[in-house]
Formats: C-alpha cells, sequence, structure tokens
C-alpha cells in the first residue's frame, strides 16, 4: 500500500496520507464539503456518517458522505 495518495479536489491535485478520508482531503485543501441553500460552505460535523454534512461529488457521483468514503488514487472530489 502507498504511503501517500494523489487525488483531485475542485480542480486542484492534492497528495493525502494513504488511509485518509475524502473530508480530511477536502479538509486539506480547504474545500467545503457542499454549500447550504443560503450559500454557506459546509463541512463534516459527526464524522462517523450521521449528519450528512460533508456530502460532496466523489467521481461523478453526488450526496457521498466524504467522512465515510477513503481516498483512492486519481479519486476526483467537488464541492456539492
Ligand atoms: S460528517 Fe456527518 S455524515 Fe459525514
Amino acid at each position: 500500500m502507498p504511503e501517500t495518495i494523489s487525488l483531485t479536489v475542485n480542480g486542484n491535485r492534492i497528495t493525502v496520507p494513504s488511509g485518509a478520508t475524502v473530508a480530511v482531503a477536502m479538509m486539506s485543501a480547504s474545500a467545503p464539503c457542499r454549500v447550504s441553500v443560503s450559500g454557506k460552505p459546509r463541512g463534516p460535523l459527526c464524522g462517523m456518517g450521521i449528519c450528512f454534512e460533508c456530502r460532496a461529488v466523489i467521481d461523478g457521483v453526488p450526496h457521498r458522505r466524504t467522512c465515510q468514503i477513503l481516498c483512492e488514487p486519481g479519486m476526483d472530489v467537488c464541492t456539492q
């Protein structure tokens, strides 16, 4: 298993430690997971799959809970 993984967050290439969640990758890229209906940036709250505040688009699939998904090489993550 590689020690680091490279992926794209909102078009920016970043590297995270192997085993990091997508939520961690988005926070390290200073990217909100989603934007609320009032336009406010939102991010992880519970970190354990309950609150759904961390939803983002992963490889074109919306509403993925980033706190529950590990980063994979070449993954494309976007703020929802
Ligand atoms: S942070 Fe609550 S579901 Fe992901």
